[in-house]
């Protein structure tokens, strides 16, 4: 049933002030044969973790709450449906013995959201596990989409480029294979080696990347946040090797031979940002890449405070950044 003028400060990790003007939990796949569903609703709420929301929704928020986990052939297929929590279903994947996805361990959201802007973290990406992503057509009806047709690219997939148009209902993963753990990223071999480990199984990597996560990211239940805020940018390779000359320290991982990406978190941090902010909206002091709610933050407070981060490191290093999260409603002239 359709809820009008529904707070939805609880539902979005930022923790910002937001009310929607209708508001649909969808707890049941059948819910969608009915006449709210012929059209894309104004929002499709998951897990909230990635949402810049400005006080009032306009339109129809769905909140998408369809829950479960099915092993569908005791191998390592999983289907599962869009509401469930991310990390619920990484750990039951470990506990049932099927590893693969323990670099991906604590990401906020749902799994309905995760083929969306193909989540990633620590060297992986839910596109290397995912089969097929059942959806929701608006005004056709229910469509299963291959990995291909999904478009998946860095923290992209075709879900973002036509916002309207599909509400994935579950996603299905294969974990059959067995894949050598990923190991060469950030701080994971660090943190193994402290640890005294030289051989390390799934779990101690999920360990490890558990540990790193938390000592850098803060937790949204204390401290709302949206993870990283920006992309990290990916800028031509002469940009790249004249941004190198001046600041020989600079991390940067070559994408091709035409283009680098560079760490947004380094770029915050080296235009003196790691930690500013003002009393209710910051850059994190740990990772300057997470913009935090320090309490009674606004939606217009964040978006003026990334206006002056992104400001000031193109005035200093002439790179643009490009936010990650998502603004709603969107911003005029753009889609999504
Ligand atoms: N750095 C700094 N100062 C900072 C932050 C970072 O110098 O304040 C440097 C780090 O030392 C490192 C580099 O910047 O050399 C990159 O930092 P980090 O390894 O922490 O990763 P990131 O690029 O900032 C990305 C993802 C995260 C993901 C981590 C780990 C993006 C936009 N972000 O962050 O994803 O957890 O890698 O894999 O790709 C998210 O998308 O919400 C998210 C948290």
């Amino acid at each position: 049933m359709i809820r009008e003028h529904v707070r939805l400060d609880r539902f979005n990790t930022f923790g910002l002030p937001a009310v929607a003007e209708r508001y649909l939990p969808l707890r049941h796949p059948e819910q969608l044969s009915g006449s709210a569903f012929e059209r894309a609703p104004d929002l499709v709420l998951g897990g909230g973790s990635n949402l810049l929301l400005m006080e009032e929704i306009p339109g129809l928020t769905v909140h998408v709450l369809l829950s479960g986990i099915e092993w569908t052939d005791g191998r390592g297929r999983f289907r599962v449906a869009a509401g469930t929590d991310w990390n619920q279903f990484v750990r039951y994947t470990l506990e049932a013995g099927f590893p693969g996805m323990e670099n991906l361990i604590l990401i906020p959201g749902t799994v309905g959201a995760s083929p969306v802007q193909n989540i990633g973290a620590y060297g992986a990406e839910v596109s290397e596990f995912i089969t097929a992503v059942h959806a929701w057509e608006y005004g056709r009806g229910p469509v299963t989409l291959s990995p291909a047709d999904c478009n998946f690219g860095y923290r992209d997939s075709r879900f973002k480029h036509e916002p309207g148009r599909y509400l994935i209902t579950s996603v299905e993963f294969d974990l059959s294979e067995r894949r050598p753990l990923k190991l060469a990223y950030g701080a994971i071999g660090s943190e193994l080696e402290r640890r005294g480990i030289s051989d390390p199984t799934p779990a101690d990597v999920a360990n490890a990347v558990t540990h790193i996560r938390r000592s850098k990211l803060p937790d949204w239940f204390f401290l709302g946040n949206s993870g990283s805020f920006f992309k990290n940018p990916v800028v031509d390779r002469a940009d790249y090797e004249r941004l190198a000359a001046d600041h020989p320290d600079m991390p940067s991982y070559p994408i091709d031979d035409e283009s680098v990406k560079l760490p947004a978190g380094w770029l915050i941090d080296r235009a003196g940002l790691r930690g500013t902010g003002t009393e209710r909206v910051g850059s994190y002091d740990k990772q300057a890449l997470v913009l935090v709610n320090r309490g009674q933050a606004r939606g217009t407070d964040v978006l003026a405070f990334s206006e002056d981060v992104r400001q000031i490191v193109h005035r200093k290093f002439g790179v643009c950044l490009e936010p990650e999260v998502r603004q709603v409603p969107a911003p005029t002239g753009q889609v999504g």
